[in-house]
C-alpha cells in the first residue's frame, strides 16, 4: 500500500465510525504560547479538553503535522541515529470529545490494525497504565488479543501529558514486535528499533495545573496518536521509516545532488548523514511553509539549529553547498496532496531555506577562524583545553555543534571542557525555561478562576455590531497584579489576528471597572482590569475587596476612540496588502501584522528593500481606494473551504477553524479575518507610510498611520515646511530645496573663506614670530603651539615657514580630542651646513607625547596620544637641535 492511501484509509475507517474528518492545524500553534511547534494531534483541542471551547462534532480525525525538536516532547538529537524518530512527522489520529471512551477506542483500534490492515496479532502488544485495570479487562473483552500480550507499566510509559502543563490521562499504547523470530516480548518500552510503539490512545481526563497538581476535568475524552511514518514501515514491509516512499524520493534527491547513494544501514556514517538532512528538509519545509522563520530566539531558534545539524551532516557527504532547498520542491510534490499549502508556498520556502543556508555556511567560514584564534590563544598559555565558553560561544554564535568542535579540537590536540560547556547549557537553558514561563502566565490555571455560573463557561463577543452591551460577569480571577474578569457577553475585542484587545469601561452598581486590555484565554475573552474605583471614578477599591455577592451585572463600554482608529489601521492593513500584491507581485505573503490604535505593522515576504518609487505607487493606491469609499462585507459564518473557494487569503497564525469570518472590500480583498472593521474604507481618510525595513532576511515591515493620525503627522509637518519657506522668504509655490541645497553650498563656500583667512592670519603672525626666534650658532629655530589647527593646516603653515627659514628649523604643533599633530621642517641650507634632519627631530619630540613618526630630512610629521607632554617636546627639539650643532661645530 502507498503511504498516501494508507493515510486516506486511516481516515475512511474512522469517518465509517461516525468521525468528522477535520484539517491538520498548522505545525506552528495558533494562540498557545506554551508550545513551539504543534507536537500531537490533540493540540488543536486543547481548549475543547479543558472546556473552553466547543465544536460542531464530538468524534473527530485527521493526519496532523508534528515537529518534535524542542521542550517536553524533543527527538532531535536522535534523528538519524535510529530508523524511527523524526523532528517532522504526521500523527493520525481519532478524537472523542466527552462521546465514546476506553471501549470503543480500543476495540476500533484493534479492528483497522488486524482486520483492516491485517497486521498479525501474534506480533501485536498492548501497554497499560499500572492502575488502569479498566482498559486492562477491556483488551481482553473485546478484541482477540493474546492476553500475555497485556504488560502494565507506569507514569514514565502509560500516563500521557502534552506539557508541563495541560491535559492528561492514562494512556493504552500497542506497540509491535519487528524481530526476525517474534521473540520481541522483553523489548516492549526498551528503546530498541525491533519492537516499537505504534498507537498511543490516551484517556484524557485531567488537566495539569502550572503549580503541578492533576484537577478532574468535567469530561472524559479520547486522544489517540499512530505514527504514519511507523505505520507506513510496517505495512509496507520495511524495517525503518526511511526506507518508505515516503522518504525514497528525498534520497533519490540527494543522491543527485551529491553522488552519494543511500545504502540503508544502521551505522554507516553517510546513512545516518542522509537520514538527517532527509529528516530535516521535512521539519524546516513545514514548519516555514506555515509561516515560521529560523532566527535567534523561539522556534525560529530551533529551526536554525536543525538547519544547521543537516549542513553539518552534509559535510559527511562531501557537500559545503547549499542543498537542503533543493529538497523543498521534492517535499512539495510528493506531499502536496495532502498538504496543499506547500505547493503554495514552495517559491518562499525555497528562498527563505536557501538564504538561510547561505549565511549558514558563511558563518561556518567565519566559526572555522574563530575557532583558529582560540586554538592559538589556548596554544600561547601552553593550555591544552578549551574553556566551556569558548566551545559554548562557538555552539551558540557560530552553530557549533558540541561533537564538531571536540572533534577539530582533537585534531589539534587538544580537548574541550565538557563541563564548563555543561555549565554555560545549563544557564542557557534557565535562561529559556524563564521566558517560557513568563510567557505561560495566562495560559493555563484554569482553578484560579472563581466561577459564578459553571454553564456560562464561554464568552459571547457581541463587538462587531455595537461597542456597548449589558453582561453578567461570570468569572473573576485575580492574578496577582491584575483583576481579570469573563463576562457572559461583551463588545470587547479580545487581542488576536494581531489586532490589539480593546480598552474601556464596565459599570457596576457599586464599581467602576477600567479595562486595559482584553486577551483570549482559549474561547474565553478575558477583561484586564487596570483600576477599580467606586461607580464614581473618585476612591481606588483593592481588586481583592471588590464582592459580587449582591449583583453581577455590568454594563460594558468599549472606548470608542480607541476602537475606532484601531478598525481604521486593521482595513488599511487589508489594502495595504492587496496593494503590496499589486505593486510588488504575488509572492508577498502575510508574516506578521500588529493592529493598534495608533499605528500598524505589516510583515511580509519580499526579498529587497521596498524603493521609495514602490512605496509611494503602494500608498498612492491605498488612497485611491480609500477614496472610492467602497463599503466593506463582512461574513462570520463560512466553512473554511468556501473561504478557499472564494480566493480568501489565509495566513498564519489564523486557526484553521471550521467555521470562518471573511472580511471582503469588494474588488480589492478578500482576506479570513476575526478582527473587527470600519463598514466603508472612506472612513479610514487618509493613509500614509512611515518606516519600511528589513526583520529577517526575505521579510520586510512597513508601518504606516491612518485617520486622524495621518492627518496630524502631515499637518505637523505642513507647518514646518511653511516655517522654512518664511524663514527663506520663499513663495508659496517655490521649491524649497534647492534654495536649502543653494544655502549649504553656500554655507560651504563661507566655511572655506573663513578657513582660509585663519590661516593667512596664522602664517602673519607665524611669520612676526619667526622674526625674533631664537638662533643657535647661526641657525634659527623656531616652536608653535597652533592649538587647535587640523593636520592639513599644520602642514601647509609648516611647508609656507620652511620656504621662508632660509638657515633654520622648526616644529609645530596642533591639539585636538587628546591626540597631538607635530610637523617638523628643517631649511635646506640647516640640512646642509649642520646636518639637522626633520625626520629625526620629529621622532624625538613625539616620544614626550607618546606618539612616533618621522618623514624627510625637509619635512617630516607625527602623531601622539599625550597632549601633557607638548612643553617637553618642544623643549626637547630645542635640545637636540643644540646638542647637533654643537657636535657638528666641535667637529
Ligand atoms: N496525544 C497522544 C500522543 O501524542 C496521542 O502520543
Amino acid at each position: 500500500m502507498k503511504s498516501r492511501d494508507i493515510r486516506q484509509s486511516f481516515l475512511d475507517f474512522f469517518a465509517s465510525k461516525g468521525h468528522t474528518i477535520v484539517r491538520s492545524a498548522p505545525v506552528i500553534p495558533a494562540e498557545d504560547p506554551t508550545l513551539l511547534f504543534s507536537n500531537a494531534g490533540m493540540n488543536q483541542f486543547k481548549d475543547v479538553f479543558l472546556d473552553k471551547g466547543v465544536r460542531p462534532y464530538t468524534r473527530a480525525t485527521d493526519s496532523q503535522k508534528c515537529i518534535r525538536a524542542s521542550g517536553k516532547h524533543n527527538d532531535l538529537e536522535d534523528v538519524g541515529r535510529d530508523t524511527y524518530h523524526h523532528t517532522f512527522f504526521e500523527m493520525l489520529g481519532n478524537w472523542s470529545f466527552g462521546d465514546y471512551y476506553k471501549k470503543e477506542a480500543i476495540e476500533w483500534a484493534w479492528e483497522l490494525l488486524t482486520m483492516v490492515w491485517k497486521l498479525p496479532k501474534e506480533r501485536l502488544y498492548a501497554t497499560v497504565y499500572r492502575e488502569d485495570e479498566e482498559s486492562l479487562e477491556l483488551w481482553r473483552e473485546v478484541t482477540d488479543i493474546d492476553p500475555s500480550h497485556i504488560m502494565k507499566f507506569g507514569d514514565k510509559d502509560n500516563f500521557w501529558e502534552m506539557g508541563e502543563s495541560g491535559p492528561c490521562g492514562p494512556c493504552s499504547e500497542i506497540h509491535i514486535d519487528l524481530t526476525d523470530d517474534g521473540s520481541g516480548a522483553s523489548l516492549v518500552n526498551a528503546g530498541d528499533h525491533r519492537v516499537i510503539e505504534l498507537w498511543n490512545l490516551v484517556f484524557i481526563q485531567y488537566n495539569r495545573m502550572s503549580d503541578g497538581s492533576l484537577e478532574p476535568l468535567p469530561k472524559k475524552h479520547v486522544d489517540t496518536g499512530m505514527g504514519f511514518e511507523r505505520v507506513s514501515a510496517v505495512l509496507q514491509g520495511k524495517n525503518s521509516n526511511y526506507d518508505t516512499d515516503i522518504f525514497t524520493p528525498l534520497f533519490d534527491a540527494i543522491t543527485g545532488i551529491t553522488g552519494v547513494e543511500y545504502r540503508s544501514t544502521l551505522d554507516g556514517e553517510q546513512d545516518i548523514a542522509m537520514r538527517v538532512i532527509a529528516d530535516h528538509a521535512r521539519a524546516l519545509t513545514f514548519a516555514i511553509t506555515d509561516g515560521a522563520m529560523p532566527g535567534n530566539e523561539g522556534r525560529g531558534y530551533v529551526l536554525r539549529r536543525i538547519l544547521r545539524r543537516a549542513l553539518r551532516y552534509a559535510r559527511k557527504l562531501d557537500c559545503s553547498e547549499p542543498l537542503i532547498y533543493r529538497l523543498v520542491g521534492v517535499i512539495a510534490d510528493t506531499m502536496g496532496g495532502a498538504f496543499p499549502e506547500l505547493l503554495k508556498q514552495r517559491v518562499t520556502v525555497e528562498k527563505i531555506v536557501k538564504s538561510e543556508e547561505e549565511s549558514f555556511l558563511a558563518t561556518l567560514d567565519r566559526g572555522m577562524e574563530i575557532f583558529a584564534d582560540i586554538v592559538g590563544s589556548v596554544r600561547a598559555e601552553n593550555g591544552r583545553i578549551i574553556s566551556g565558553e569558548d566551545v559554548f560561544r562557538l555552539y551558540d554564535t557560530y552553530g557549533f555543534p558540541v561533537d564538531l568542535t571536540r572533534l577539530m579540537a582533537g585534531e589539534e590536540g587538544l580537548e574541550v571542557d565538557e563541563e564548563g560547556f555543561g555549565i554555560c547549557m545549563e544557564e542557557q537553558k534557565t535562561r529559556a525555561r524563564k521566558d517560557r514561563k513568563e510567557k505561560q502566565q495566562m495560559g493555563d490555571g484554569g482553578s484560579e478562576w472563581l466561577w459564578f455560573d459553571e454553564v456560562a463557561r464561554k464568552s459571547v463577543f457581541v463587538g462587531y455590531e455595537k461597542l456597548e452591551a449589558d453582561a453578567e460577569v461570570v468569572a473573576v480571577r485575580d492574578s496577582g497584579s491584575q483583576l481579570l474578569l469573563v463576562l457572559d457577553t461583551t463588545p470587547f475585542y479580545a487581542e488576536s489576528g494581531g489586532q490589539a484587545g480593546d480598552r474601556g469601561i464596565l459599570e457596576h452598581d457599586r464599581y467602576r471597572f477600567e479595562v486595559g486590555d482584553t486577551q483570549k484565554d482559549g474561547e474565553l475573552i478575558v477583561h484586564v482590569v487596570d483600576r477599580v474605583t467606586d461607580r464614581s471614578g473618585d476612591r481606588v477599591i483593592a481588586p481583592e475587596s471588590v464582592d459580587f455577592s449582591e449583583s453581577r451585572t455590568v454594563r460594558a463600554s468599549v472606548d470608542e476612540e480607541m476602537r475606532r482608529d484601531t478598525e481604521r489601521n486593521h482595513t488599511a492593513t487589508h489594502l495595504l496588502h492587496a496593494a503590496l500584491r499589486k505593486v510588488l507581485g504575488g509572492h508577498v505573503q502575510q508574516k506578521g501584522s500588529m493592529v493598534g490604535p495608533d499605528r500598524l505593522r505589516f510583515d511580509f515576504s519580499h526579498f529587497e528593500k521596498v524603493s521609495g518609487r514602490e512605496l509611494g505607487a503602494v500608498e498612492v493606491l491605498v488612497n485611491e481606494q480609500i477614496r472610492q469609499t467602497r463599503g466593506l462585507v463582512q461574513k462570520s459564518d463560512v466553512s473554511y473551504e468556501e473561504a478557499l473557494d472564494m480566493g480568501a487569503l489565509a495566513f498564519f497564525g489564523d486557526k484553521y477553524a471550521d467555521r470562518v469570518r471573511v472580511v471582503e472590500v469588494p474588488g480589492v480583498s478578500l482576506e479570513l479575518c476575526g478582527g473587527t472593521h470600519v463598514d466603508n474604507i472612506g472612513k479610514i481618510g487618509l493613509f500614509k507610510i512611515v518606516s519600511e525595513s528589513s526583520v529577517a532576511s526575505g521579510i520586510r515591515r512597513i508601518e504606516a498611520i491612518t485617520g486622524k493620525a495621518a492627518e496630524e503627522l502631515l499637518w505637523s509637518e505642513y507647518q514646518e515646511l511653511q516655517q522654512i519657506r518664511r524663514l527663506l522668504k520663499a513663495h508659496q509655490d517655490e521649491g524649497v530645496a534647492v534654495r536649502v541645497q543653494e544655502l549649504l553650498e553656500e554655507k560651504k563656500d563661507l566655511g572655506k573663506q573663513i578657513r582660509d583667512m585663519q590661516l593667512s592670519v596664522l602664517l602673519d603672525k607665524a611669520l612676526q614670530q619667526l622674526e625674533s626666534s631664537e638662533e643657535i650658532g647661526g641657525c634659527r629655530v623656531f616652536t608653535m603651539n597652533v592649538r587647535d589647527a587640523g593636520a592639513d593646516e599644520l602642514k601647509t603653515l609648516a611647508q609656507y615657514l620652511h620656504d621662508r627659514i632660509g638657515c633654520g628649523v622648526g616644529l609645530l604643533a596642533s591639539e585636538s580630542d587628546g591626540k597631538v599633530s607635530l610637523v617638523a621642517f628643517a631649511g635646506d641650507e640647516a640640512v646642509r651646513t649642520f646636518g639637522l634632519k626633520a625626520g629625526e627631530l620629529v621622532k624625538n619630540a613625539a616620544r614626550e607625547v607618546q606618539g612616533g613618526g618621522g618623514g624627510k630630512p625637509g619635512f617630516a610629521t607625527a602623531g601622539g596620544r599625550n597632549p601633557a607632554g607638548l612643553p617637553k617636546a618642544f623643549e626637547t627639539f630645542v635640545a637636540v637641535v643644540r646638542a647637533t650643532i654643537e657636535r657638528d661645530k666641535g667637529l
